[in-house]
């Protein structure tokens, strides 16, 4: 097993029957999402699932995990995610995806949120590998980045795959990937990007993660809030 799906292996561990799951998005969810599918089918587990994306809906329903929709949803009891960065305050960085609004809000109405990563995921601070996404409405996208520059921020839009557009999450935002000085700390950028017009969301998950889990070289380490 590598790194990634050792954590996801774990993470299913807390899962337990009569509970309603949520399914992250990426190659980690992914592992975590077929964990899932075989305590199900091994242990006979019970539980409902919902999804923070199509493609891990999709995943869900080749594994004949149950699915609701998400807005049939007012609380879940665990949110299963990857992240792109963490901090050691349990700060995330998602939303290389295009689906950092449904990880919010699940990660939000979740009891207990378990993100499961790779050692290379740790860091000092927020940005330090990756420029924030920011999901902005298509025609704030000018406004929303002058305010933004003005706290600061440098950067643009997230191009297409093709290079020839730019890229659409999949309730139709476009998508500005801006760093900042690093020594901004993140609760003031939290504060600072969503207090910026047209902005509907951000890759900064704020006290959110009340469990990490950090595979390296096959050793899992468990970070409690
Ligand atoms: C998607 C995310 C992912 O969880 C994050 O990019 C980590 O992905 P992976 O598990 O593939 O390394 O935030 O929006």
């Amino acid at each position: 097993m590598n790194d990634k799906q050792l954590v996801a292996v774990q993470a299913a561990q807390y899962v337990q029957s009569g509970m309603l799951v949520g399914l992250g998005t990426g190659s980690t969810a992914n592992y975590f999402i077929e964990a899932l599918a075989h305590r199900q089918r091994d242990e006979g587990l019970s539980i409902t699932t919902v999804a923070s994306s199509t493609v891990s809906a999709i995943k869900a329903q080749l594994f004949n995990l149950p699915i609701v929709a998400l807005e049939h949803i007012s609380s879940i009891d665990l949110y299963v995610d990857g992240a792109d960065e963490i901090t050691p305050d349990k700060t995330l960085l998602k939303g290389r995806g295009s689906d950092l609004v449904k990880e919010k809000l699940l990660a939000k109405a979740a009891t207990q949120f378990i993100a499961v990563a790779e050692a290379s995921k740790l860091v000092s601070h927020i940005g330090q590998n990756f420029s924030i996404p920011i999901e902005v409405m298509p025609f704030a996208w000018q406004l929303a980045k002058k305010n933004l520059e003005d706290i600061g921020g440098v950067g643009d839009l997230r191009p297409n795959a093709a290079k020839d557009g730019f890229w659409v999450t999949s309730h139709g935002s476009y998508v500005l990937e801006m760093s900042f000085d690093k020594n901004l700390d993140e609760h003031t950028l939290n504060a600072r990007i969503n207090n910026t017009p047209g902005v509907v969301e951000h890759g900064i998950f704020i006290n959110l993660a009340s469990t990490v889990l950090i595979a390296q070289e096959s050793v899992i380490r468990e970070l409690k809030r």
